[in-house]
């Protein structure tokens, strides 16, 4: 079995809360998610990245890792991120604490979190530092296995969130939906 992959089991055996999937994100999930990125991009904000799969589509579409920042709460995954993208800024902690570590004007964040799994505090708590982290009208991107988006609807309503559908990936494993958040109209 491959290393990433069986690191990535472990810890989902561990921590099923926070991991919230059984398998790393495939490589064309990662390219819907990394569409709209590339050289031109000078702050990409990557929460929950784990072992990298969509780090991995991010950096192919041209974003510079010097331009990356991983945000990412298990410090085994942290460990590999730092091997595997030496020159990306990696930062062990929550997403919920973004604005502690300064991170302000972000083009975009791209999040493998596993909202569906959180309580709407944290998802408040989370999504209140991403969009102060990003540059106003900028998005969100997220992916979730379920059919609906991953937020409560009365979280989205009190941070006043918009929400698009990119598309749906049925190669994945799971097969899972690609959505757009915004702030505001
Ligand atoms: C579903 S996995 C996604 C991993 C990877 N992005 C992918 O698509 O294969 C969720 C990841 O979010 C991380 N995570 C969970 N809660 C977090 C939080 N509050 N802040 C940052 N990372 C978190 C987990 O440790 C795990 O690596």
């Amino acid at each position: 079995m491959p290393k990433n992959l069986a690191l990535f089991l472990g810890q989902a055996l561990r921590n099923p809360t926070h991991v919230g999937a059984i398998a790393p994100s495939g490589l064309i999930l990662g390219r819907l998610m990394a569409r709209d990125l590339g050289p031109h991009s000078k702050l990409v904000v990557e929460i929950g990245p784990g072992t990298g799969s969509l780090t991995r589509a991010i950096i192919e579409a041209g974003v510079p890792q010097e331009n990356l920042v991983l945000v990412e709460l298990n410090e085994a995954f942290c460990k590999t991120l730092a091997k595997r993208y030496p020159r990306a800024n990696i930062i062990h902690g929550g997403a919920q604490e973004l604005g502690k570590h300064g991170i302000k004007g972000a083009e975009t964040v791209v999040s493998g979190l596993p909202f569906l799994n959180f309580p709407s505090g944290l998802q408040h708590e989370i999504l209140s530092a991403v969009f102060d982290a990003l540059e106003p009208g900028r998005e969100l991107v997220q992916f979730t296995y379920g059919r609906k988006p991953p937020i409560s609807p009365q979280v989205m309503q009190n941070l006043e969130l918009t929400w698009h559908l990119r598309g749906r990936v049925w190669a994945n494993f799971p097969p899972a939906s690609v959505y757009e958040f915004r702030r505001g109209g």
